[in-house]
């Protein structure tokens, strides 16, 4: 007999029919009548499904009054209406087998709600607690709904690579690739030398894929790519991780009118797909982690978002009379103490600001005319902060360069990036959505850590 997910036995079962449900036990409990009920799990939805085993079950005392929270299970039975409250039906159980124990004086597992700082350190088991299946649903249906939203709209999906010889954004927080045995490194005038590496040259982990992307698409028009990112920042912080998931979308033709246009529809478009396809998630989420998290998402689908110029921002902030721990001027990065200022207290929903000074972004951000700032926009948030960075790209050769000299880049490393702006140049526009801070606003998760299956931070690579 096939075996029928629990999720669609719930949704669509029907009473009176026998099926084969497969699945982890989340608790039991007996009976004086000589029958026990047991929540089984099998993560295809947040909700259990409801067992009924009595002694007609062979062996009844020998297995099912053994059973613990932790064990699998292989059970036949019968669909019947359910008595109880909490659940439309229930599965009467006619054949029963266990695949595998969990010692409860050994299975971390228990009960009781476990910290997230301790479920971290058991992230082999984590998966099957409520939060973390709930999470790892999130992620799934949010992914499918980000290429839905690029393929309806005929963007290609371009995989840019992992290993590059370039650094996007120019911050150097990168990890190096090597096979060097790195206790006796090639030297040469006194310098590492890469020419016996690998590639022959140094090689890191992308930090993003825009630079390739924008290649493609000044040939294809409307691409995106979305994969694994990888940045070498000691940050500490409930928003930070050494590897991440970013999806980029990047447009020929476009200007960063249009760049901001296609991130709010997006964002929104993702926002409406949860709420209607994650609901039962959601409303855990919404009950025991952050209980704003469906009324945000429900006002987002159809609020649009603040615009204004980061010089514009920082007058906001320097006249709100806040006692922010970092101070805040003409020129200085904002921190996200302040950009949730904005979002939080000025304008109650999220912000995207936009020309920011030249000195605090990249070299590939557009000049504008007055040789100070740049066609750059970031999408903020309130609790987060910056979901999204994203920029109009310069597409004159000349002003590129320059860019490239100030900000001490080799620009031999940019020989193709600079042909773009030689061979059919035209404007293009692109943005950055970190996938992690946006499962983090969904479900109102604090830590960024809790919100992808096997975080890498700072000291921390287990699993
Ligand atoms: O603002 P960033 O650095 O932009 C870029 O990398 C551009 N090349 C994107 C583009 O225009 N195609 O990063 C984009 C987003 C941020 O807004 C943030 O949401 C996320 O990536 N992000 C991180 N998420 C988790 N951990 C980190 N260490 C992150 N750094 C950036
Ligand atoms: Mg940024």
């Amino acid at each position: 007999m096939a075996r029928v997910r629990i999720r669609d036995l719930l949704s669509g079962g029907v009473v009176g029919t026998r099926y084969r449900v497969c699945g982890w036990v989340r608790t039991r409990r007996d009976s004086k009548g000589g029958f026990s009920f047991i929540e089984l799990n099998d993560g295809s939805c947040m909700e259990n499904l409801q067992l009924i085993a009595d002694t007609q079950i062979e062996n009844y005392e020998g297995t099912v009054l053994k059973l613990q929270s932790g064990c699998s299970l292989e059970v036949e039975g019968v669909l019947q209406p359910s008595p109880g409250k909490g659940q439309r039906v229930e599965l009467k159980i006619e054949a029963l087998h266990v695949f595998g124990w969990a010692d409860p004086e050994q299975y971390p597992l228990q009960k009781k709600r476990h910290s997230f700082e301790f479920l971290r350190t058991i992230a082999h088991l984590r998966p099957r607690t409520n939060t973390f299946g709930a999470v790892a649903r999130l992620r799934n249906a949010v992914s499918h709904a980000i290429h839905t939203f690029f393929q309806e709209r005929g963007f290609l999906y371009i995989h840019t690579p992992i290993i590059t010889g370039s650094d996007c954004e120019g911050a150097g927080d990168l990890f190096h690739v090597t096979t060097f045995d790195l206790d006796s490194v090639p030297v040469k005038e006194g310098r590492v030398d890469f020419s016996e590496d690998f590639f022959g040259q140094p090689a890191n982990l992308t930090v993003s894929g825009q630079l390739e992307a924008e290649i493609y698409a000044l040939a294809l028009g409307d691409v995106y790519t979305f994969g694994p990112t990888f940045r070498a920042e000691n940050s500490n912080t409930s928003r930070h991780l050494a590897e991440f998931w970013m999806v980029e979308p990047e447009m020929a033709f476009c200007d960063l009118d249009g760049d901001m246009d296609l991130a709010v529809e997006f964002l929104q478009y993702l926002f409406r797909q949860v709420l209607e396809y994650c609901r039962s998630d959601l409303e855990f989420f919404n009950r025991f982690i952050d209980q704003s998290v469906i009324g945000t998402l429900e006002t987002l689908v159809s609020q649009d978002f603040e615009r204004l110029s980061y010089t514009e921002a920082v007058e906001i902030l320097s006249k709100s009379g806040e006692n922010f721990e970092f101070p805040v001027a003409w020129g200085t990065d904002l921190q996200s103490e302040h950009e949730r200022y904005l979002c939080e207290k000025t304008f109650k929903k999220p912000v995207i600001l936009t020309d920011y000074p030249k000195t605090i972004k990249p070299f590939y951000m557009k000049l504008n005319p007055d040789g100070k700032t740049v066609r750059a926009m970031d999408v903020l948030v309130p609790k987060i902060g910056e979901i999204i960075g994203g920029s109009q790209r310069e597409d004159d050769y000349d002003t590129l360069l320059e860019r490239l000299v100030e900000s001490g880049l080799h620009i031999d490393d940019y020989w193709w990036y600079l042909d773009l702006r030689r061979f059919g140049s035209a404007p293009h526009a692109g943005f950055g959505l970190g996938f992690e801070r946006l499962v983090q606003f969904i479900t109102g998760m604090g830590n960024i850590r809790d919100v992808i299956p096997f975080p890498r931070t700072p000291g921390n690579l287990s699993f």
